[in-house]
């Protein structure tokens, strides 16, 4: 991919505004809405379901990206079909037979993604790199926004491209958790091709202004 796309984390936008956060990712530089589904199982922690998804979905114009916090997440892919998304990613943690799990998510037409926790080891994918549309690397601790970037995470970036040319892969490498404009370029620079950025963008003065200079600063 030639350059880095930007996916906003709809967790850290207003919901008593979603509408108008929706909007502002839809007229911005912003390449996808990077939605966070969690379960209180899996993470401590709840986000929203299905309902919202389904109103958010409504309004976006750009590339959904779901990413299932939640344990046995088999039980709903052709759920998240049918609420609009694009991209389903589920966590390897989360998953007993993952490569059925990434067939089932094909069969729905919908790109097959994988997330590592920060514990997980980029080798636990050589046998399924092959299958995989998307790995997204935690690079903080999954179930909240708004944590601060783990640096090992440079270091995943360059084992994981490693993998991917190796095994002759046409993955693509998110990152996910404590972006910010001191840790994106070289997330980039590293191999990263998608930099999910929450708090960073939402909780700024002017987040379409951020998101434009995130975009500026990768493509320096
Ligand atoms: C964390 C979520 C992230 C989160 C990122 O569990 O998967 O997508 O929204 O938020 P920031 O960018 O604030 O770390
Ligand atoms: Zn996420």
């Amino acid at each position: 991919m030639s350059h880095t796309l930007i996916a906003p984390s709809v967790l850290a936008a207003d919901f008593a505004n979603l509408q108008r956060d929706i909007e502002m990712i839809n007229s911005s530089d912003a390449d996808w809405f990077h939605i966070d589904i969690m379960d209180g199982v899996f993470v401590p922690n709840i986000s929203f379901g299905m309902p919202v998804l389904r109103d958010i979905a409504k309004h976006a114009t750009k590339t959904i990206d779901v990413h299932l916090m939640i344990v046995d997440p088999d039980r709903y892919i052709s759920t998240f079909k049918n609420l609009g998304a694009d991209i389903l990613t589920v966590h390897y943690e989360a998953c007993t037979h993952l490569h059925r799990t990434l067939q089932a998510i094909k069969a729905e037409g919908m790109k097959a993604g994988v997330a590592l926790n920060p514990h997980t080891n980029i080798s636990l994918l050589e046998d399924t790199i092959q299958d995989i549309d998307l790995v997204c690397l935690m690079s903080v601790n999954p179930g909240f926004g708004g944590q601060s970037f783990i640096e090992n995470t440079y270091d995943k970036v360059i084992a994981l491209k490693e993998l991917i040319n190796r095994k002759g892969a046409s993955t693509i490498i998110e990152i996910d958790g404590g972006v910010t404009s001191k840790n994106a370029k070289q997330l980039a620079d590293a191999g990263a091709d998608v930099l999910v950025a929450g708090s960073y963008v939402f909780k700024s003065e002017d987040p379409t202004k951020t998101i434009t200079d995130l975009k500026a600063l990768l493509a320096s």
